[in-house]
């Protein structure tokens, strides 16, 4: 199976935290006339970005609900950030540096004299953060966004530990083992791939790994160029689970199993419940000694098996040409040209 940039996750995580500037906190700069002191207080912390570097943000926001984040984390996949942020530090994250939604939230935050720091490996976002002084951590280039995720995830997290909203530092070789675990799970995500041909995928998971099952869904899309559904615990089960008396053909139930915590017995209720309308759910269990073990394993193993099941279909992985002619409309009106 060809796993594209996956082999190399473990080196594009080491080396893109390598260009983490050491002196954030001391950056004082005036845009606009308003002076962005990065070495004040903050009381939260935005992530903007979209697709394979937005996600960066749900990954983020399930780690915190196992570390002691000091701070919410608020993820925000538009053009615009949301209204009433106090004292927010904005991580702007695009691979590319051209996704206008992005840059366009960016300039926003700092119209509203936000701290920002830009994660990219070039592009207009280097460009528009570098010529206003605000700093700019550029990461390693993979084949595509999605494929550089590490590197793209360890830079913000590194950022986050110097902004004193989580102790990460000690965890960071914990999610490079995840990592390689799942890379050594090559069969077991063929398998699961040749499982899920001709169906909807419908994917239970629940609320602190988030992230893994929308990036799971997000990897479908644009891998496999499949549809799927993501059903988050517990609300999930006080609405999609009504749905599995369905006369709908296709749907194929995945349910991704956490830790072994309430969340776990939950869902363990709910596979009872599914199963007994007849839904019969693959099960993955998450392995993983730390937070972020766990959940690079989940994003490494399913991605693999996105890959597993582009090639099943003879799809061409890589390429994802509705993004791209959007991204091209996009630019050619006005109030989108960044
Ligand atoms: O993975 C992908 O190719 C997409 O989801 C992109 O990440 C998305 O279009 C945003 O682009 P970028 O990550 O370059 O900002």
């Amino acid at each position: 199976m060809n796993l594209i940039d996956y082999p190399r996750w473990p080196s594009l995580a080491r080396e893109s935290i390598l260009n983490v500037p050491t002196d954030l906190r001391s950056i004082k700069l005036s845009v606009e006339g308003k002076v962005i002191d990065y070495g004040g207080e903050i009381d939260s912390v935005v992530i903007t970005g979209m697709g394979g570097s937005g996600v960066v943000g749900d990954i983020i926001n399930d780690l915190c609900w196992f570390w002691d984040c000091r701070v919410p984390i608020i993820v925000s996949k538009n053009m615009r950030l949301p209204k009433r942020l106090s004292r927010p530090l904005v991580i702007a994250i695009s691979y590319s540096g051209n996704t206008a939604e992005t840059i366009m939230s960016t300039n926003e935050a700092l119209s509203r004299g936000y701290p920002v720091i830009g994660i990219t490996t070039g592009g207009k976002l280097s460009t528009v953060l570098g010529s206003k002084g605000v700093p700019v951590i550029l990461v390693p280039k993979a084949s595509a966004p999605r494929y550089g995720l590490p590197a793209l995830l360890y830079p913000a997290l590194v950022v986050l530990e110097r902004f004193g909203v989580a102790s990460v530092t000690n965890e960071l070789e914990s999610g490079i083992s995840g990592i390689e675990n799942a890379l050594k799970r090559i069969d077991d995500a063929v398998n699961l791939a040749k499982q899920l041909v001709n169906s909807v995928p419908v994917v239970w998971v629940t609320e602190s790994r988030r992230g893994v099952g929308i990036r799971f869904k997000n990897d479908l899309n644009e891998n496999a160029k499949y549809y799927s559904v993501v059903s988050v615990i517990p609300e999930g089960a006080h609405n999609d689970i009504a749905a599995v008396t369905t006369k709908q053909v296709g749907l194929k139930h995945v349910a991704i199993m956490g830790l072994n915590d309430y969340e776990g017995l939950y869902e363990e209720v709910l596979i009872d419940v599914i199963s007994s309308f007849g839904a019969r759910p693959i099960i993955i269990k998450l392995e993983g000694n730390t937070p972020l073990e766990t959940e690079m394993y989940g994003v490494t193993f399913l991605g693999m098996v996105t890959l597993a099941l582009a090639e099943l279909l003879g799809v061409e992985p890589v390429s994802t040409e509705p993004i791209d002619r959007l991204k091209n409309l996009l630019s050619e009106r006005r109030v989108f040209q960044v």
